[in-house]
């Protein structure tokens, strides 16, 4: 497997809880390097490129009024099979479907504040750093 590159973002749920440094520590801990970081405010338009693939569920609304509800930490991670390795660490979308030692499983309680984003694959992971580190040089 060679390396990835993957979008991460804490949301407004991790940064109010202060969880930044604990989730950051734990994809640390597995090897993956950072390659960018940025704590920013994620606005309508941004929220709405972000999250186009949801756009028209029920639940797109709630979602992108959370998104922009206060700072997130964006940030990029590189590794062997980066994006599935973060997923794994992240845990199921649903917290209540979460283990114990996941970080949905570890510090959310509902599934529409879930603390992390991660990539779900290649062609996502691509676009979605393009949208938050437009500037960031290639591999
Ligand atoms: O974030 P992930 O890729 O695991 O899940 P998704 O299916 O891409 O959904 C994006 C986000 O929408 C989730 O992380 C949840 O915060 C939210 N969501 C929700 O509030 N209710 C749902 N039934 C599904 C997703
Ligand atoms: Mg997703």
């Amino acid at each position: 497997m060679a390396l990835q590159r993957t979008l991460v973002l804490i949301k407004p749920d991790g940064v109010r809880k202060g969880l930044v440094g604990e989730v950051i520590g734990r994809f640390e801990r597995l090897g993956l390097r950072m390659v960018a970081m940025q704590l920013m405010a994620i606005d309508q338009a941004l929220a709405a490129r972000h999250y186009g693939e949801h756009k028209g569920k029920d639940f797109y609304r709630p979602l992108i009024d959370f998104i922009t509800s206060g700072d997130v930490v964006a940030m990029v991670l590189e590794g062997e099979a980066a994006i599935s390795v973060v997923r794994k660490l992240m845990g199921p979308t649903d917290p209540a479907e979460a283990p114990p030692g996941t970080i949905r499983g570890d510090f959310a309680v509902s599934i529409d504040h879930n603390i992390v984003h991660g990539s779900d694959g290649p062609d996502s992971a691509k676009r979605e750093i393009g949208i938050f580190f437009p500037n960031l040089p290639p591999e």
